[in-house]
């Protein structure tokens, strides 16, 4: 029976995703998709229906998707500017963690769906989108290879702070990113984000030293 029911939530959800981009569904609000989406779903541990609720940000690129307009520019840069005021640089200052650690971040898709413990610290699934090291060959190119990343950039303050925000909000750099949020919407900690960011930038990590 539960089953059934997430069956029917994913049937409904993949047909209002096709009609928004196919053409408009007439005399249904987006009230009336939210009213519907908030019904289809149940909190479960760590998951919260404010996930359904979407930034600013995503608002205005679901609104693009569906109506084929680009978002105007004072839009665009509105909204970028509120990505990048929600980004907060490390309190101490120090960029780097552990790649050790940041490389088992990578590698973890756990986290934040309703079959996880609640309070289980989050993977960032990197590899999902990203080729990183040569010795995992199972990886998704949604996003650019970052092999060599530390060894083809440096490690310049410049790099390290814009690495940094990218992984924190990478809507702040490219609006629509398909990249997640990983420190504004708080699926990774600071500590994590510092690990993640040693894989990138540690000349002894599998990122840069194969
Ligand atoms: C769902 C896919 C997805 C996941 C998961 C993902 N990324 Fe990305 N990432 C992208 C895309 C797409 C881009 C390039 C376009 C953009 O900026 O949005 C990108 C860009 C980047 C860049 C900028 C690269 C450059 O050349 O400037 C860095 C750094 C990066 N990602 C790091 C990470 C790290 C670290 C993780 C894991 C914590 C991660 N990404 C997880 C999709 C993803």
């Amino acid at each position: 029976m539960k089953k059934l029911h997430y069956a029917m939530v994913i049937a409904s959800l993949s047909l209002v995703g096709a009609h928004s981009f196919a053409q408009p569904l007439t005399g249904t609000s987006d009230q009336d998709v939210m009213t519907v989406l908030k019904e289809s779903f149940a909190p479960v541990g760590d998951v919260t229906l404010e996930r359904l609720e979407q930034s600013p940000e995503q608002k205005a690129c679901s609104d693009m998707a569906a109506s084929g307009q680009a978002i105007p520019k004072e839009v665009m840069e509105k909204l970028l500017k509120q990505a990048m005021a929600s980004i907060k640089p490390p309190a101490d200052k120090q960029f780097l963690g552990d790649w050790k650690a940041g490389e088992k971040i990578a590698q973890s898709g756990v986290g934040l769906q309703f079959s996880d413990k609640p309070g289980v610290a989050s993977g960032g699934n990197c590899y999902a989108c990203h080729q990183m090291t040569k010795s995992e060959i199972a990886f998704g190119n949604i996003g650019p290879s970052l092999l060599h990343y530390g060894k083809n950039r440096g490690n310049a303050p410049q790099i390290l702070e814009y690495t940094w925000n990218k992984i924190y909000n990478s809507h702040a750099y490219t609006a629509c990113s398909n990249m997640p949020r990983f420190g504004t919407a708080g699926i990774l900690t600071e500590q994590q984000i510092k690990d993640v960011m040693a894989l990138l930038f540690d000349p002894a990590s599998p990122v840069n030293n194969q």
